[in-house]
């Protein structure tokens, strides 16, 4: 059995995290887990009349096919559920197992690298300015052709900011020993770039 070797990946709402952490997956051969995307699930229940808290407790891997998932509404539920203890220890053990499950995982999220797996081999911290992320976010959400302007789709991010920094349960930061690439002056490849090299250069030692 292979050594476990995990990549933590944590940042804020549309800075770049899930193309890194893809291509990070991609070039080492490790699996990715997108851990937004269980918030999501739980959020998307939580839209349809569920209790969050049950919802979490009950998530199955169907949950996570829901095509809706990547819609403002269901992000801004997910950021929501995510500020609930319960629905956060209900979420724990799975991402806990992914992360050190042979042959290496990269996941990313908000709490991978302080909460979820603080012994993780690497661990960075993925982030922009809130002005770029709209942007982008903005231009991601026009190509899925949803309609929408800019001062929303800001107020949208610095809401989902506000309150992933600031709950109780397992904030938003970085890690002590997280490396920091901020995208704002990247383009995807070089950010993806400066990703590999830092994960290459500790998958090395
Ligand atoms: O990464 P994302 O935009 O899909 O995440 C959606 C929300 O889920 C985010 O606003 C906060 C929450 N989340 C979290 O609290 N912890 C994580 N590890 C991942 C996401």
């Amino acid at each position: 059995m292979m050594a476990p070797f995990t990549v933590a990946i944590d940042g804020p709402a549309a800075a770049g995290k899930g193309t890194i952490s893809r291509a990070v997956a991609a070039h080492f051969g490790l699996a990715h887990l997108d851990t937004g995307l269980l918030y999501r699930a739980v959020g998307a229940r939580m839209l349809l009349g569920e209790d969050p808290i049950a919802a979490a407790q009950s998530l199955v891997a169907r949950d996570l096919e829901n095509p809706d998932l990547r819609t403002a509404d269901v992000a801004q539920a997910a950021s929501k559920v995510a500020v609930i203890p319960e629905v956060r220890a209900a979420l724990l053990d799975f991402q806990r197992a992914f992360a050190r499950r042979s042959g290496g995982a990269v996941l990313d999220g908000r709490d991978i690298g302080t909460v979820i797996c603080p012994q993780a081999e690497v661990k960075l911290f993925v982030t922009a300015s809130a002005e770029v992320r709209a942007r982008r976010r903005l231009a991601e959400l026009a190509e899925r052709g949803f309609e929408t302007d800019f001062d929303t789709v800001l107020a949208d991010v610095k809401t989902r900011d506000d309150r992933d920094m600031n709950r109780a349960d397992a904030p938003l930061k970085p890690a002590e020993d997280a490396e920091t690439i901020d995208t704002s002056e990247l383009d995807v490849d070089a950010a993806i770039a400066a990703a590999i090299s830092i994960v290459g250069a500790r998958k090395a030692d």
